[in-house]
């Protein structure tokens, strides 16, 4: 029998479910959060982390402060959403989701409403939506990107880009559980991502739990695994897609695709429309630089010494000539990706 299926965020009535991946795999333990600050502080630390949920994230957040609010006029209330707004916005700065979930949610809550209520429902009813169409979404992904994969593939992926980082389901995972559903015999390499070994303990976690086939490798094997003809194809998420395909993705996935690309085997990113950002120039990308002591530990037990320098970028840029294709809710883009990015969104 199907395990039922890992849900890393859920609304009940007023709260939040957020289940805690800073625990994981030790752990399963949800968070319950009732306001937006507490929503916010699960995306800093990271108890809730992945270019789409965190986008859903502060969609719920956005909603739990119209749920609780006093407000008595439409106006008082709008102002109350504008500052959870804000407290989100500020949350963390690299994937694009994030802010096209708050512009979404602030598309509906800037309209005119009659009363307080409409738009407490219209706000709640909207971050929803965005919830369930994630799972939707990564579900019609997996169904294209599941094309690309053939029977007996071994996929190397990075990160977690899993049901753990949507809504559920996942992207780069929710491909390989599609073609797994299709009854192709698919093996993943998983990287284990430092600093924060998203890999280790969340993408081989998701894949334990379902049974499917996972090897852990150290980051640094990427190389000798891909050039041992180990690696038939590589799937990774992404937390922005510019307009002439440049992926901006967890750090260490630039060096994948370079390796890829020197060794002539497809590099796949997939990911919703909600992470492209036809507006920013690949100069003008914010990466985000996290404390150094996710760095100089791991989970808590220092491995350098004191006072030693420290550089921690979360993310890194892969330019449009090492992607091979990009596998989105629409269907798979190819390069040209200035041209075939615009179609897209037409
Ligand atoms: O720092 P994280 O764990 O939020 O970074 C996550 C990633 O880089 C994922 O690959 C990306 O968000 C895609 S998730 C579907």
């Amino acid at each position: 029998m199907k395990k039922a299926e890992l849900s890393p965020i859920a609304w009940k009535e007023g709260v939040v479910l957020i289940l805690n991946q800073t625990l994981l795999p030790d752990r399963l333990e949800y968070i319950e959060a009732t306001s937006p600050e507490r929503v916010a502080e699960a995306i800093k630390k990271m108890e809730i982390r992945g270019a789409p949920a965190i986008g859903v994230a502060a969609a719920l957040g956005i909603a739990l402060a119209a749920y609780h609010s006093k407000a008595s006029s439409v106006n008082e209330l709008r102002k109350e959403l504008l500052k959870a707004s804000d407290i989100l916005w500020k949350t963390r700065p690299t994937a694009r989701n994030l802010f096209w979930a708050i512009e979404r949610m602030k598309s509906i809550f800037l309209r005119d409403f009659p009363d307080v209520d409409s738009l407490k429902t219209a706000v709640i009813n909207e971050a929803l939506k965005i919830l369930e169409e994630d799972i939707e979404i990564n579900k019609k992904i997996g169904r294209n990107g599941a094309q690309l994969i053939e029977d007996g593939d071994t996929i190397l992926t990075h990160c977690n880009a899993g049901a753990l980082a949507t809504a559920g389901y996942g992207t780069a995972l929710g491909v390989i559980r599609a073609a797994v559903e299709e009854g192709k015999k698919i093996k993943v390499i998983a990287t284990e991502t430092r600093p924060l070994l998203q890999g280790a303990r969340l993408t081989c976690f998701e894949l334990v739990y379902e049974g499917i086939d996972v090897t852990l490798i150290t980051d640094n094997m990427v190389g000798y695994v891909i050039s041992k003809g180990l690696v038939d194809k590589i799937i990774v998420g992404a937390d922005r897609i510019l307009r002439d395909g440049h992926v901006i993705n967890k750090i260490g996935t630039y060096t994948i695709a370079c390796v890829a690309s020197i060794h002539k085997i497809p590099f796949y990113v997939a990911a919703p429309l909600s992470t492209f950002d036809l507006k920013t120039s690949v100069e003008n990308v914010v990466i985000e630089n996290r404390d150094p002591s996710e760095v100089t530990t791991i989970r808590g037990v220092r491995i350098a010494p004191e006072g030693v320098k420290v550089l921690n970028p979360a993310f890194d840029i892969t330019p449009p000539d090492k992607v091979s294709a990009i596998i989105t809710e629409k269907g798979i883009v190819y390069p040209p990706y200035e041209e075939n990015i615009k179609k897209l969104f037409e």
